[in-house]
Formats: C-alpha cells, structure tokens, sequence
C-alpha cells in the first residue's frame, strides 16, 4: 500500500465533521445526543456510563480510539488511533430480555447496506454478529444490555468497523480485513457513521413494530453470506455440520442437519463458521 495516502481522517477532522453531522440531524431519534472522544477505555463502557447518568435513547458514542476494547467472549478488540470506526449507540428498548440479541442483527443489516453503498463493494453478515467483505472480517459487533429484576433498562450496541487499516497483526492476517484494503481508496469515517446511523434508525423502528425481525427477515436474508453454505455449529455439547438456510422471526439461525431436521440455532449459545473456514 501507498504510505503517502491519507486512507481516512484523523481524530480532529473526525470531531469537526461529527459535529457538522449533529448539526445537519434530521434523523427522528438517532444520534441527537452525540459524544466524541479523542481516546477511551470502552465505547460501550461509556455509553453505559451515559445510561446511568439518564442519557437518552439514540445517544451515540465515538471513540478515535479505545484503550480497553471489548470483543465478544471477553476478547479485546484492537483499537488503534485513525484507523477505524468505535461507536456504540446507547438503546431504551421496551422489550423483553431475550429479544435484545436482535439488535446485533439489526446494526449489522445497517452496517451492511452502509458499507455497501458508500463503499459501492458487497459487504456480507456472517451470522450474528460480523460483517465480511470478500470472505474476511470488516466488522464486529457487541451487544450488552443493563436490567433491574427483569425490566431492561438499556442496550448498547457497540460497532467496530475495520476502516484504514494497513495490516493486521499475524493471527489476524487470515481472517480480518479493512475497508481501504478491499476499496484501495481513501474511506471518510463521519460519511460511513452518517449512513449507518441512518440505517439503523429505519431497521430499529422496523423490528420495534413487532420486537423481533418479521419485517426485516427477507432483507437480512439476502445479506446472509451463511446462507445455502455448509457450517459447523460449535455447541457446548460438541460440534456438528448443517446447512444454513435462514433466520426465523426471533433472529436464529436455521440450520438443517444430516438428519433432515432444522435446528434453531442462539446466538450466544453456539458459534457457527464455515466447514472450510472463516465463513
Ligand atoms: C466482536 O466481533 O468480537 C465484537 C467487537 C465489537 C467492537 C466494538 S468497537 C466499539 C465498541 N466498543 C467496544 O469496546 N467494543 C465495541
């Protein structure tokens, strides 16, 4: 790669153009409270922080960077200044518990079509919770959520996008990729925020109609880059072969067996990648 190119803003430019962005909001609910920060421990840590002090739904919070990422299974997503997009949105959703690992699904249906339109290259879900672009990792998400009893009192929906990455560390190599790797062009990460902020507010307010994917099944479907392929569902119980042909309305994945049944797979329970790989 050219090290003479800018692939993306730097922190400052960042914080001036997100809060050009705040200003020209015409979005409903999303992103009407905004906080930048230059460098945090955890995006969604703060958001969690915002909850506690009474922050609003559809407040967003974005990291130039993270000292203290969070991947999923207690991992630590690297976090690096300039280089990629740390944003959580903070969520008062009135739903049950179990329905909040939906809303994985649905940021990763808004970060698939923001992607796919900004970038112009087709941009996949990995079910549940990554996005691939030619068969590696561009993105994460995590979602957690705070309750007292059984009442929800916030969800943050934490996203990492890969954006100006130049390399990945060697166990990365295989798997992960960046949007200036695939595009070979410089990327703006406040155009890519503004269009996955967008879409997000359009599928949230689809999926609270009747709190789970009904209306978004079909689309999320056809992002599916599990879909028609064989995977491996890595169970507690041991690990088994399928083929994914879907999601079902509460957002898991259908997968046939050897045996002709369709089991209904969690998100969170099991883990699914491919029989050959990755994805
Ligand atoms: C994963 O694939 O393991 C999920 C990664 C989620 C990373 C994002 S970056 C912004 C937000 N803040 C965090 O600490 N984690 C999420």
């Amino acid at each position: 790669m050219d090290e003479n190119v800018r692939w993306t803003e730097p922190g400052c430019e960042l914080k001036a153009e997100l809060e050009d962005m705040e200003k020209r909001n015409r979005l409903k609910w999303m992103g009407h409270c905004l906080k930048y920060c230059e460098e945090i421990d955890s995006t969604n840590t703060e958001a969690k922080r915002l909850a506690a002090s009474g922050a609003c739904h559809g407040t967003v919070v974005v990291a130039n960077r993270q000292t203290a990422g969070k991947g999923r299974r207690g991992r630590m997503w690297e976090s690096p200044a300039d280089s990629g997009i740390f944003m959580t949105f903070l969520l008062r959703p009135k739903v049950d518990v179990q329905k909040i690992s939906m809303l994985t699904l649905v940021a990763a249906l808004a970060v698939s079509k923001a992607v796919s339109e900004e970038t112009g290259c087709i941009c996949q879900i990995k079910w549940p919770n990554d996005l691939v672009m030619d068969g590696r990792k561009i993105c994460g998400i995590l979602t957690e959520m705070g309750t007292s009893g059984s009442q929800i009192q916030y969800a943050v929906v934490g996203i990492g996008i890969n954006v100006g990455q130049q390399e990945f560390p060697e166990e990365l190599r295989e798997k992960a990729t960046s949007l200036c790797m695939q595009t070979k062009t410089p990327v703006s990460r406040v155009k890519l925020i503004e269009r996955v902020l967008e879409a997000f507010e359009k599928y949230y307010d689809d999926w609270a109609v009747h709190g789970d994917m009904r209306l978004l099944r079909r689309e999320y479907e056809g992002q599916l880059v599990n879909l028609g392929r064989e995977v491996m569902v890595l169970a507690p119980e041991g690990e088994y072969p399928g083929v994914a042909s879907g999601i079902c309305d509460t957002g898991e994945l259908l997968v046939k067996t050897a045996d002709g049944s369709v089991k209904k797979i969690l998100s969170g329970e099991v883990s699914v990648r491919g029989v050959y790989g990755y994805v």
